[in-house]
Order: C-alpha cells, then structure tokens, then sequence
C-alpha cells in the first residue's frame, strides 16, 4: 500500500483498481504516512499558508430533492428565507474588514435569479476589485454560466457528488443527472472559472469502487479546487437513518488528492468539523489549505441546515474568523489576507 502512495506522490497516475486498493486497505498507519507525505507536497508549495473564504449562505431555498441533503424541497421542516441582494453586500462588507477576499455565494437551486446573481457579481467586483468572488448556486445552462462569468465571478464550485452514474442515482430523484452534472463541470472549465468538484465520503451507498471512480475523476478532470467532507445524516431526509460517514477516511483522502494535485485549492470543511471537534485541524494537517468560516446573518445560519448538529451556526462572523485563526495557530499554520488563487 505504501508503495501506491509513494507513486502517487511521485506525480504517477493510478488505475482505478490502485484507487480502490488504497481505499479498501485504510488503516491509520496508513493514513498517517500518507499525511506525512501530502503535508510535504503542500508545504513546498504554500508553506504554512491557509486561505480563508467568506461563506455566505445566500439561501435555503430549493428546487431540487436530493435525498440526503436538508434543505431539499420535499422538506416542510425546514423555515426557508432568501437574503436580500442589500443583506448579502452587508455580509462582504463586514467579511472585507474582517480580512476576507474571496466570498463564497452558496445557496439552494433557484434561489436567486440569474439576473440577481450576475447584477451582485458585478457590484461586489466593482465595491471589492481586490476580492475574488466564487458561486456555488447549483446546475446552470450554458448561457447563464457564461453570463456569471462575463459578470465577473472568478470561481464556482459544483460538487459531482459521485463519479459513479449507477450511484449518482441512488442519491438523486430521476428529475436530476450525472449527464447533465458533469456538462455543468465541462462548461465550467471551457468558461474559465476556476471550478471546484467534490464529494461526500460514507454517503449510503457509496462503496471503495464508487470512491475510487470519484478519485480517477478528478485526477483526470483537474479541478482547481476540490471540496469534501463526511456524509452527515439529517433527520428529515429520506437519508435521515443512515450513519454518518468517517472524519479518518475523509482525512486519507484528502491526503491521497493533494499527492495526486499537489496545488489544488482543498477545504477542511465544516462538515469535517462537524464529526470531529477539531476535524478542520486534522484536515488541514492531512493535507488541505482552505477553510470557509461562515459569514451568514447570525439570524438565518440554523436555517442552512444542509445535515444535523452543523458547528458554527450561533457565532458571529468576527467570532468564527478569529476562532479560525486560533485553531491554525494551535497547528502551526497561518491564515492570510488575500484572494487564496491556486499557485501553479
Ligand atoms: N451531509 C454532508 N454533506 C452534505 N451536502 C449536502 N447534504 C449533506 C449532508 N447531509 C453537501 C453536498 C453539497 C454541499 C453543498 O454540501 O455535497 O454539494
Ligand atoms: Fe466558526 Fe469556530 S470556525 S466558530
């Protein structure tokens, strides 16, 4: 197995059977010399530097039915709320002197109009031309993508959710595609955005084949950025009683995608925090270089309750930025003030 993970780390691709063989054969010994090895490749490139993204969760809002999420439209439970175009420019500006430079617009499918998005894109461009702004608003046509981007907005992310089309159905109603997810990835990339893919580890059904899929899928498509995080239940989701998905094997493979793209953008996320106390510590000691403190409306963050028990959702943004910086301190890293591009 080490011998997998040290041809990985020499820059060699990997068949899927190799991919599946490293999931299958996780051990924590395992896990720790592939840390060790990830943790190097990404000090050689950002040192002990740590983007930061303002997340603001523009709304909950949902068109979609995704069975495990819970904010998906089937759930009556849930209070939905839409912020204000007003409300979101009051969160970058408070995010702005709280030393963000990228925001992160993330919301359910519909949620804001075309023409909402693109006309926040090009006022938060022109009050913060020092800030880069990513969208993570769902499954777009072409053209709309085209006119974000036109409007300014820098990165998007969309994660692919599972690589593997057979499972892709089994966490989706018929209404939605693997097709058409990855023609959203595809136009992404051709449109120049800097895009983010990603999945969750554990969610039902997945297997080592499914995740091995997931991770030769990225190390063909080349994501700038790459989000993941433990499958976390929410009660009132058809997905409500299955167990949630392991903090340990979320940390391999974050270490296993920094080997294989030693300068992709890689969160610790909040989900990650959310199974383990200081999940966001040990991701970022497997090997990622992002966290995303949440810069919502303290009054709407409960509402945003994609999985149950989410952390952070009662502090102020002042508050979770400077815990942030606390808890990479406490590891030995920095977080900076600036737009966190990937370095190439
Ligand atoms: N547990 C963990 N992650 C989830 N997401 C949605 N629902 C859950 C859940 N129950 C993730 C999906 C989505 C991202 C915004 O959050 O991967 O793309
Ligand atoms: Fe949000 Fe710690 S990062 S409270």
């Amino acid at each position: 197995m080490r011998r997998l993970i040290d041809r990985l780390a020499a820059g060699e691709r990997l068949t899927e059977a190799e991919y599946a063989a490293l999931v299958t054969g996780f051990t924590p010994e395992l896990a720790q010399y592939a840390a060790a090895l990830a943790d190097d490749a990404r000090k050689k490139i950002y040192g002990n530097r740590i983007f930061v993204r303002g997340l603001i969760e523009v709304g909950n809002r949902c068109k979609n039915d995704c069975y495990y999420c819970g904010i998906r439209r089937s759930n009556a439970t849930v209070p939905r709320y839409c912020l204000t175009p007003e409300e979101i420019l009051g969160c970058c500006a408070e995010g702005h002197a709280l030393g963000f430079r990228t925001f992160v617009l993330q919301g359910g499918e519909g949620c804001l109009s075309l023409e909402t998005v693109c006309g926040l894109v090009r006022r938060i461009k022109r009050d913060y031309p020092d800030c880069a702004v990513t969208l993570s608003l769902g499954e777009f046509p072409t053209e709309a993508y085209r006119a974000m981007r036109e409007a300014g907005a820098d990165r998007y992310l969309l994660r692919h959710e599972t690589a593997d089309p057979a499972h892709y159905r089994r966490l989706h109603p018929a209404s939605m595609s693997f097709e058409n997810r990855m023609r959203c990835l595809r136009d992404l990339k051709a449109l120049g955005f800097q895009t983010g893919c990603g999945f969750m580890v554990g969610s039902p059904f997945q297997t080592p084949q499914s995740l091995a899929k997931d991770l030769k899928f990225i190390e063909g498509f080349q994501p700038e950025m790459c989000g993941i995080g433990p499958f976390l239940p929410q009660k009132d989701t058809p997905f409500g009683a299955y167990p949630g998905g392991s903090g340990e094997l979320t940390c391999f493979l974050l270490s296993l995608l920094r080997l294989m793209h030693p300068h992709m953008l890689i969160p610790a996320t909040t989900a990650l925090g959310t199974v383990d106390p200081h999940g966001r510590e040990k991701g970022i000691l497997a090997g990622a270089n992002v966290v995303m403190p949440n810069l919502s409306p303290t009054s709407e963050r409960k509402k945003y309750a994609l999985y149950d028990h989410k952390i952070c959702t009662g502090d102020e943004s002042a508050q979770c930025i400077a815990c942030m910086r606390a808890r990479m301190a406490s590891i030995g890293f920095a977080v900076t003030v600036d737009r966190g591009d990937i370095i190439l």
